[in-house]
């Protein structure tokens, strides 16, 4: 660690992890009501990735955080802080320092960060902050999410849409600073358009006293009102992101958005007039796999040689809370 202040951030290591377990549409028109044509025209998903019972959350996270790390060419002792965004972590303490442990990041500390789908977008802004004012020098963010766990499986408008993984990424100290713009968003007025709530059911104590306990209730989702709110609010804060920046659209190599549904990645990109081929898509393979998306789809295209260092990238996260944001960075030192 240095104590140093004005210092940039760079994004230099990525890496990701999927479980092993394949649902392809075909075989989810056995569990629900629903078609590989259907899922495929609304959404363009054709299969999604789901863990199995014995498979955590914190091994999906460390094997993405491990190639994450050797890509950077850094040590686990190396790191000073561990961000885990995650809406589906192995225990509600938190799984971040369970991560810590596991990859021998012995200096760092750690903990989850809950933002939902904009989690990796939320991280990435929060990391940068603690590398500016020079308190830390490298830091490990990871969006791991299983949503497999959460989502009521007898409810084909939302099972269909999601899948388990995790991606991380290294940021590090660096000049010039690579992280451009960014603009971080919320609306907890639209809170019940996509939940995951706590349903507490009354455990009587005393004659006076009763508390509250229970699980939670599966997703629940207005699927209409978040692609209304994806489209309208999401160009709104990658423009604020380019302006900070002083960048314009035209300057943007490649469009990574939360890998949420091909028709808002399109709608998004067709407002903000920016042509397909720079729209970076995996879902298809993956679904909607929250905090992860964002990572993993830039991880995918970083080892395919799609994006290279020096590339701006504008990224954007949004989903439950309500909750969006956007981060321009170029890749790379
Ligand atoms: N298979 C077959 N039919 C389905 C279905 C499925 N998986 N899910 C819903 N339907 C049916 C509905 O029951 C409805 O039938 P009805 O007209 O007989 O009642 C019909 O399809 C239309 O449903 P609707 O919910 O209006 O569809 P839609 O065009 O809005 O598409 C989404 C649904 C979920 C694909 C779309 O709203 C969407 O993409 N929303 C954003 C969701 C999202 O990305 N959330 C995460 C953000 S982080």
């Amino acid at each position: 660690m240095v104590q140093q202040s004005g210092t940039g951030v760079a994004l230099t290591g990525c890496g990701s992890a999927i479980p092993a377990q394949v649902l392809s549409n075909h075989d989810l028109s056995q569990v629900v009501d629903t078609s590989d044509e259907w899922i495929a025209d609304r959404t363009g998903i054709r299969q999604r990735r789901l863990a199995d019972p014995t498979t955590s959350l914190s091994q999906l996270a460390v094997t993405a955080a491990q190639s994450a790390i050797t890509m950077a060419g850094i040590q686990p002792i190396d790191i000073d802080l561990i961000i885990l965004a995650t809406s589906s972590p192995d225990d509600l303490f938190g799984t971040a320092a369970k991560v810590q442990a596991e990859l021998g990041a012995t200096r760092a500390a750690a903990f989850d960060l809950t933002a939902a789908c904009s989690g990796f977008v939320f991280g990435l802004v929060n990391a940068a902050q603690f590398i500016r004012t020079g308190a830390y020098e490298t830091v490990l963010l990871i969006g791991a999410d299983m949503l497999s766990r959460w989502v009521d499986w007898d409810d084909r408008r939302t099972c269909v849409l999601f899948g388990d993984g995790a991606g991380a990424v290294v940021l590090q100290a660096n000049e010039p600073d690579r992280l451009l713009g960014f603009e971080l968003r919320s609306d907890g007025s639209l809170n019940r358009s996509l939940t995951l709530s706590a349903q507490p059911q009354p455990k009587v104590l005393t004659a006076d006293v009763i508390a509250a306990q229970g699980s939670y209730q599966p997703i629940v989702m207005d699927g209409r009102e978040v692609y209304r709110f994806a489209v309208q609010r999401v160009p709104e804060v990658i423009e604020k992101a380019l302006h900070r920046a002083g960048y314009s659209i035209g300057q943007v190599d490649w469009l990574l958005l939360h890998q949420a549904n091909q028709r808002i990645l399109d709608a998004i990109a067709q407002r903000l007039k920016i042509p397909t081929e720079k729209v970076i898509s995996n879902l298809a393979n993956y679904g909607n796999t929250s905090a992860a998306s964002i990572p993993l789809a830039l991880d995918e295209a970083v080892r395919q040689g799609k994006i290279r260092p020096g590339d701006t990238i504008a990224a954007s996260g949004f989903g439950a809370g309500l909750s969006w944001g956007a981060t321009l960075f170029q890749w790379g030192r």
